[in-house]
């Protein structure tokens, strides 16, 4: 066993937040903040969670069940259970070619791994790294020329839906991003990582990964035309001013031949336009509670989002999930399936691909003893007369 592989297998780490706890340990707090933390004052971060904690189970008793189908369909996408790792920026600064290792780590638990546009290894690699189904997210960072050159690759990698996320106006306030001064530590200056050193090196293990991984420089999936890579530096501002329109997603819908799926759907109208303007599925979403703080919690927002849908797309939900029954809940109140990010990326940044490996085993475990616990024999069976949701959710037409 390796060591990364003993700090995961520890009796200590029993559920997420274990992982969470660990990734702190291993990584340097700017890293770990990055992914922990939310926007502004993280209210939507909170609500993410908390939403779960309001939606309580009738379980049907005395039933008997051996075993429990998780399997789920999703786009196209054969999933072991309904879940796929979302995208989670900046990956490689977790672990070394963290994307290939979570895609790696994907493919054997049999679900599916989506992957940034903010990616620090090339598509193709992470493609080959997973024999499960691969999704693409597209941000339009280098503009519509470095898109459409990157479409052409995903499609050729085997990557079979594409999400378009649209809740990136600009980019978020991340409070702890700027107190831990995140940017000069990716940014191209040296000098200006030098602050940063007394902290790095009391993460050694964390350290010698990074550097030996040549460290996080730039991003391979978005080649601005003229120059080669985007740097990881610009990548914020680049956010900042390509928010993905409409109009975009109308021409997109020429470029891509497969699924495309919209992300950071909150309202029913929002639901109704993206199918509208071509997609075949909405993904329920505040972006993990990282760009407008304040907004509803992605369970809150789900059955209005469902009932506006209708039956003629898939809704799939993100934000908050730690627990398998919290995926069991999303499907309750009508998702097909459901997003995981911090979740995965805790366990990442503890043992890269043992650690969401980690990850997978305490979901697909939790959903199953759930699942039992419930009196269901497969994910199918999940509807709405499994819970309850607490009465500031009934005036929502919960
Ligand atoms: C990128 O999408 C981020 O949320 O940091």
């Amino acid at each position: 066993m390796t060591r990364a592989e003993r700090r995961v297998a520890s009796p200590r780490v029993v559920n997420i937040s274990d992982l969470r706890k660990a990734a702190q340990r291993r990584l340097p707090r700017a890293v770990f903040e990055y992914v922990d933390g939310g926007a502004e004052g993280e209210v939507t971060l909170r609500e993410n969670v908390r939403a779960f904690e309001e939606v309580t189970f009738r379980p049907r008793n005395a039933l008997f069940v051996p075993s429990c189908d998780t399997r789920t369909k999703v786009l196209g996408s054969e999933l072991a259970m309904p879940l796929l790792l979302a995208p989670v920026g900046f990956s490689r600064m977790l672990w070394p070619r963290g994307e290939v290792a979570a895609a790696h780590a994907a493919g054997k638990a049999g679900v599916g791994y989506t992957l940034t546009t903010i990616s620090g290894s090339p598509l193709e690699d992470v493609a080959q790294a997973t024999s499960g189904p691969k999704w693409y997210q597209l941000y339009l960072v280098g503009g519509r020329e470095a898109a459409e050159a990157t479409l052409e690759r995903a499609q050729k990698a085997g990557f079979t839906v594409l999400a378009i996320t649209i809740d990136t106006g600009t980019f978020g306030m991340r409070e702890r991003d700027v107190r831990n001064s995140a940017g000069t530590l990716t940014g191209p200056s040296l000098l200006a990582k030098v602050p940063h050193l007394p902290r790095l090196l009391t993460k050694p293990s964390w350290l010698a990964g990074f550097l030996r991984d040549g460290g996080m420089l730039t991003l391979p999936n978005v080649i601005v035309p003229g120059r080669g890579p985007m740097l990881l530096a610009e990548t914020q501002a680049a956010l900042s001013r390509s928010v993905v329109t409409w109009a975009d997603l109308r021409w997109i819908r020429d470029l891509w031949r497969g699924p495309i799926i919209v992300k950071g759907v909150l309202t029913g109208d929002d639901a109704r336009r993206s199918l509208d303007e071509g997609a075949v599925g909405v993904i329920v979403s505040n972006h993990g509670g990282r760009q407008l703080d304040c907004v509803e919690a992605s369970l809150r927002a789900l059955p209005e989002v469902v009932e506006a849908v209708g039956g003629r797309a898939e809704v799939l939900m993100d934000g908050g999930i730690r627990r398998g029954s919290d995926i069991a809940k999303a499907l309750c109140l009508g998702a097909r399936a459901v997003l995981v990010g911090r979740a995965y990326a805790y366990g990442l940044g503890v043992a890269g691909e043992a650690g969401v490996t980690r990850a997978l085993q305490i979901l697909g475990a939790d959903l199953e003893r759930v699942l039992k616990l419930l009196g269901c024999v497969s994910v199918a069976e999940l509807n709405r007369s499994y819970v309850n949701v607490s009465a500031a959710w009934r005036r929502t037409g919960c």
